[in-house]
């Protein structure tokens, strides 16, 4: 499915007259329907300074509390950023939620500037995650941002 398409089926769901963990578990599996390689999708939301683990599609996990600078999660969260790992073997500060995953991208979400959440997916694919896939994480994070 291309990018633009991608983006449409996103605000499609977030306009949707449902409750926002709903629009975030169906975004969560459309992605997970529509993207090969996209194994596990969740939403961390930001709560009293650490990350708590909101809806997501794919194994349980038992990162469900996350502080701000553990793991890629953590990271992303302090430096404000997205983090893309092509290898997550290669990682120091890394939180493994299956010995399956290969590789990871973490996307910040943020409403009026401040850090509200972040869209986490991972790979059992090595190098799975492109700029492009980049792109289009960070513009479904805007769209995200607006019911966070
Ligand atoms: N790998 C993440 C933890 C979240 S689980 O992958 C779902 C990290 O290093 O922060």
């Amino acid at each position: 499915m291309e990018k633009k398409k991608i983006i449409e089926k996103v605000k499609k769901i977030v306009g949707k007259d449902e409750n926002r963990e709903s629009k975030l578990k169906d975004i969560c599996l459309f992605l997970h329907n529509e993207l090969d390689g996209y194994d596990w999708i969740g939403f961390y939301l930001v709560e009293d300074e650490e990350l708590v683990l909101g809806p997501y599609v794919g194994e349980p996990t038992d990162h469900t509390n996350i502080d701000f600078g553990e793991g890629v999660c953590g990271q992303a969260a302090e430096r404000e950023s997205t983090f893309l790992i092509d290898d997550v073997k290669q990682e120091d500060n890394y939180l493994s939620c299956s010995p399956k995953v290969e590789s990871e991208i973490v996307v910040p979400i943020f409403k009026e500037g401040e850090i509200v959440g972040e869209l986490d997916i991972d790979s059992h694919v090595k190098s799975r995650f492109s700029r492009v896939d980049e792109e289009v994480l960070e513009e479904i994070a805007t769209t995200v941002g607006k019911i966070l």
